[in-house]
């Protein structure tokens, strides 16, 4: 099964929106397998984002994304990081259909809530940054009334 690093911006906990967030991955049927509520150092991020370093806005995200607590979370299940992808909606809200995460709570692609892995080589990438001590490894079994 597929995993995927999501998380919820500092903007999305401060908003309350964490039980929103993660009630829409649950009701879709992924399986939360790693959370911490963290404040990420500066340098941590500048690892994250590290191929942003180059654009214009790279400061202002590094700023948006130190200034508070974030949710990081590991779900996984069949297709996780296109499906993920589409629940949070397109990047910049403005662009998010409604239904999705962004396209229901944000304006600003400076502050868009979450955050979703964009291919399996990042995911993995980031859960290894996000989760060096490794995530649970458990599973409910397959879930017939989720998968045939
Ligand atoms: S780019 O320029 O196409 O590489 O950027 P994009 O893929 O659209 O977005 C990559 C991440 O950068 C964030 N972003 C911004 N943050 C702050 N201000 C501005 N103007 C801005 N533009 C893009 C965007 O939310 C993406 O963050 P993540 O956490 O990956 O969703």
């Amino acid at each position: 099964m597929e995993q995927t690093y999501i998380m919820i911006k500092p903007d999305g906990v401060q908003r309350g929106l964490v039980g929103e967030i993660i009630g829409r991955f649950e009701k879709r049927g992924y399986q939360l397998v790693a959370l911490k509520l963290t404040t990420p150092s500066r340098e941590h991020l500048e690892k994250h984002y590290a191929d942003l370093a180059g654009k214009g806005f790279f400061k202002g995200l590094i700023n948006y994304m130190a200034s508070g607590p974030v949710v990081a979370m590991v779900w996984e299940g069949k297709d996780a990081v296109k499906t993920g992808r589409t629940i949070l909606g397109a990047t910049n809200p403005l662009a998010s259909a409604p239904g999705t995460i962004r396209g229901d709570y944000a304006i600003d692609v400076g502050r868009n809530v979450c955050h979703g892995s964009d291919a399996v080589e990042s995911a993995q990438k980031e859960i290894a940054l996000w989760f060096p001590e490794g995530v649970q490894q458990y599973s409910k079994g397959i879930n017939s009334w989720i998968y045939e």
